[in-house]
């Protein structure tokens, strides 16, 4: 079977982890996950970074810090994964929903722009969303497999109605956007994930990165119980959000060949959207750089478009797939139609409805050979031509 996508562990993972055993360094103390922490906010471009248990949690401690409250809105794309969503679920707030560019399948920085000046007004310094009565506290963009958003329209966005940036950048961490690298766009925050399929992962586990020394003090705060001091003194209801010591060994000796990871996952979405590109009725992922930018997406998942199909077709296509030997999926099934968001705030969702149940994610680890990815395309080709 070809998988889907598996981690590459061949480079120092052996060794820190033979370190973690003989130091006796196993959990949330130890000197791998301050040093990954260092070590991830340099290559995003960011101060500092708190490690967390997972990009989840990641996400919810950064909503937190920045004043997310029960019964608010935050801005959210309908097409992502459901833990961005459920992050805002924690807090015992809503995602407010917003359809996603063609090009990019980003959030959509126009109808954002548009539904704020209608949707919205300003009472007593707060932005309230006029149909529900709901004040929105944060604008919440997601790299979608690791193209970077349109960070500086949806920055400006956001310091007009003086609301804060935290950024699901689960599977960005390489991208770059105009020589920045994803975690220097604006956003207050930028959340990392590094679980199992991840370009670079920890096993499991998260990381959120920012500048501002008050918010990351809080989120390391917030992570970590809320605890003052040594004893067991807590001043609000924290998390035990932390990653240990042996999840942070495997992130450091991964983030050593960040280079040569995203560079792989870039070769594999240009090889399948080159083989894709003219055929009838297949389209391609978009493409890792956006015409005329600067502008890298890290290529997390990569695979094609199937345009006249449907999830059942999908689902058969998969199924055939599988029997011969290729590892596929489809991919997220967008928020405004999960059965805990049915009640949502939502938009027209015009382009999330029209690709969505057509995409399939295709193998794509970062040792994908090129003999088996072009058995990949070749059993692909002949199963849609049937
Ligand atoms: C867009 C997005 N957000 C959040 C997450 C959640 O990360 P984790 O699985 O580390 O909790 C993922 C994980 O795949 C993701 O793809």
């Amino acid at each position: 079977m070809i998988p889907l996508a598996i981690p590459d562990l061949s480079g120092n993972e052996n060794q820190y982890l033979t370190e973690c055993i003989t130091s006796n360094f196993v959990s949330c103390v130890g000197p791998f996950v301050s040093r990954f922490e260092e070590m991830v906010a340099t290559a995003s471009g960011n101060l500092r970074g708190v490690a967390t248990a997972s990009g989840t949690a990641g996400l919810h401690a950064a909503l937190v810090a920045v004043g997310v409250k029960a019964g608010d809105l935050v801005v959210l794309p309908s097409l992502t994964f459901i833990a961005s969503a459920n992050a805002i679920n924690y807090c015992g707030a809503d995602p407010w929903l917003f359809d996603v560019e063609p090009a990019s399948w980003n959030i959509d920085c126009e109808q954002l722009a548009q539904q704020l000046e209608v949707e919205t007004e300003i009472r007593d310094g707060e932005v309230i969303h006029i149909p529900s009565g709901r004040r929105i506290s944060a604008i919440m963009p997601v790299h979608t497999l690791g193209m970077p958003a349109n960070m500086d329209a949806i920055v400006k966005i956001a310091k007009q109605y003086d609301l804060p940036v935290v950024a699901d950048g689960a599977a960005a961490l390489g991208a770059i956007d105009n020589q920045r690298p994803v975690g220097a766009l604006g956003a207050d925050l930028t959340v990392f994930s590094f679980n199992g399929n991840k370009t670079m992962t920890c096993g499991g586990g998260g990381m959120v990165v920012g500048d501002d020394p008050v918010l990351m003090d809080l989120l390391k705060h917030l992570t970590t119980t809320a605890r003052n001091g040594p004893g067991y003194d807590h001043d609000r209801v924290g998390f035990n959000y932390r990653m240990n010591n042996v999840q942070a060994a495997i992130g450091c000796a991964q983030l050593e060949r960040i280079t040569e990871l995203v560079s792989a996952k870039q070769r594999i979405r240009k090889i399948y959207n080159q083989a894709f590109a003219d055929i009838p009725g297949l389209s391609p992922f978009p493409d890792y750089s956006r015409p005329n930018a600067n502008n890298r997406s890290s290529c997390w998942f990569s695979g094609v478009l199937v345009e006249e199909a449907d999830q059942v077709r999908i689902g058969a296509l998969l199924d055939h797939l599988k029997k011969s030997g290729v590892d596929s999926r489809p991919f997220w099934k967008p928020i405004h139609l999960q059965e805990p968001y049915l009640h949502v705030p939502k938009n027209n969702f015009r382009v999330c409805e029209s690709i969505w149940a057509k995409i399939v994610v295709l193998p794509c680890s970062t040792g994908l050979s090129p003999d088996d990815q072009d058995e990949v395309i070749s059993k692909f080709l002949q199963m849609v031509s049937n």
